[in-house]
C-alpha cells in the first residue's frame, strides 16, 4: 500500500462521502415528496396491520437538512474530508500543541515569580508553601516521614535546628540538587572495643551538657584524638563536612548506648540522593524556603 501516491486513499474517501451524502439527500427528499413509500400502499398484514404510505412529518424533513447543512459547514472547517485539513487548519496534535503552550506560559510565569521573590517572601506565602508541602510529599516524604520530622534512624529530621550540612539557601540547594554523602569512618580497628565504649560514654553524657564529668575523661581524651577534626573540639560539628553536632539531644541515628556504639565503631554512610534532574529550580528554591521556615506542614 506503501507505494500508492499517498493522495489515493484520501481521494477514494472523499468520493465515498460525497456520493453518500448526495444519496441521503435525494432519499430524504425522495422520502418527503411522499415517493419514498413505494409501491406498497396500504399493504395489509396478518389481517388488519396496515402498512400505510404517509409522507413524513415537515419537522423531520427540515431536521434532517439541518442535521447535513451542519455537516457539509463541518467537513469545509474542520478535518473529515480525506485528506483535506478544513479551513481553519485544526488538528488534534496542533491542539495539544496550543495547550502545552499556554500552560508553558502560564506555569513560566509562576516559576519565574518564584525564581525571583526571595525565600522569606516565599515563606510568607501560603499558596507557595502548600506546593513546597506536596513536592516534599511527593519526592522527600517516603525517607524524611511525612511531617520531616525524619524516621527509621537512618533519615534526618528536617524540623529541628541542628543542620548536618547547613541551612543557608546555597547549602539547601546543593544538598537537594545534588546530594549529599555523610562519611563517619568507624572506628572499632582504631580504638578497640574498650575505647569505642569510653567514646559512645562520653558522647552520650557530652549531648546532656556533662562533657566535662570526670567519669567521661577517658572518652574525652580519644574524642580529642581521633574525633575534634570532623565534630569540633567543643562537639558541634563542622557543616562543611557534614559532621553533625554532638553536643546537642537530636540524634539522627538513635542515642541510645547501643545506637551510638554502632555509630562509633561501624561508622555511617547516610546518602541524600540527588534530585538536580528530578525537580526544577522553582520547585528545589520552593523546598529551600520552606525548609527553612521550618518545614511546617500548611
Ligand atoms: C532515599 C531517601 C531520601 C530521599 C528520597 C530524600 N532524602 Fe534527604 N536525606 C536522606 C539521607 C539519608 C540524608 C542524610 C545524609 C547524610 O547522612 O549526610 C538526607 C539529608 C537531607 C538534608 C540535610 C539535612 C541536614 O541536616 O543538613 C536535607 C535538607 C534533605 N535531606 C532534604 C531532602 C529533600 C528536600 C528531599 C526531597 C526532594 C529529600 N531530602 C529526599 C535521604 C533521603
Ligand atoms: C572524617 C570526619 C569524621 C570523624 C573523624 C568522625 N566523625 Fe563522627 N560523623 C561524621 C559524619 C560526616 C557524620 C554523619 C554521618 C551520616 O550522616 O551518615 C558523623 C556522625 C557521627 C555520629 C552520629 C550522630 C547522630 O546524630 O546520630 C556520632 C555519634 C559520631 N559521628 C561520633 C564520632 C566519634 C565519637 C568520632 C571519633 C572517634 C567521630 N565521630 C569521628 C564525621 C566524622
Amino acid at each position: 500500500m506503501a507505494d500508492l501516491p499517498s493522495q489515493f486513499w484520501g481521494g477514494w474517501i472523499v468520493a465515498i462521502t460525497v456520493t453518500t451524502f448526495v444519496a441521503l439527500a435525494w432519499f430524504v427528499i425522495d422520502v418527503y415528496r411522499g415517493k419514498g413509500g413505494g409501491d406498497n400502499e396500504d399493504m395489509v398484514w396478518d389481517e388488519n396491520l396496515r402498512e400505510g404510505a404517509k409522507p413524513a412529518p415537515v419537522w423531520w424533513f427540515w431536521f434532517i437538512l439541518a442535521l447535513m447543512v451542519v455537516s457539509v459547514v463541518y467537513v469545509m472547517l474542520y478535518p473529515g474530508l480525506g485528506t483535506y485539513r478544513g479551513a481553519l487548519e485544526w488538528s488534534q496534535g496542533g491542539h495539544i500543541e496550543q495547550r502545552f503552550a499556554d500552560y508553558a506560559q502560564e506555569f513560566g510565569e509562576a516559576r519565574a515569580r518564584i525564581l525571583s521573590a526571595s525565600t522569606a517572601a516565599l515563606a510568607e506565602d501560603e499558596a507557595a508553601m502548600r506546593s513546597a508541602w506536596r513536592v516534599f510529599n511527593n519526592h522527600c516524604a517516603s525517607c524524611h516521614g511525612r511531617d520531616a520530622a525524619g524516621q527509621a534512624r537512618r533519615f534526618p529530621d528536617l524540623t529541628d535546628a541542628a543542620w548536618q550540612w547547613g541551612v543557608d539557601e546555597a547549602a539547601l540547594d546543593t544538598t537537594i540538587r545534588h546530594g549529599r554523602i555523610g562519611v563517619m569512618p568507624p572506628w572499632l580497628a582504631a580504638v578497640g572495643e574498650e575505647g569505642v565504649a569510653q567514646l559512645a560514654d562520653y558522647v552520650i553524657a557530652l549531648s546532656r551538657g556533662g562533657g566535662g564529668d570526670p567519669a567521661v575523661a577517658p572518652g574525652a581524651a580519644l574524642f580529642q584524638q581521633f574525633c575534634v577534626a570532623c565534630h569540633g573540639a567543643d562537639g558541634s560539628g563542622n557543616r562543611q563536612l557534614g559532621a553533625p553536632a554532638l553536643n546537642d539531644t537530636g540524634w539522627t541515628y538513635g542515642g541510645s548506648r547501643a545506637d551510638v556504639t554502632a555509630t562509633i565503631a561501624q561508622g555511617r554512610n547516610g546518602q541524600m540522593p540527588a534530585f538536580g534532574g528530578r525537580l526544577d529550580d522553582a520547585q528545589i528554591r520552593l523546598l529551600v524556603a520552606w525548609l527553612q521556615a521550618g518545614a511546617k506542614i500548611p
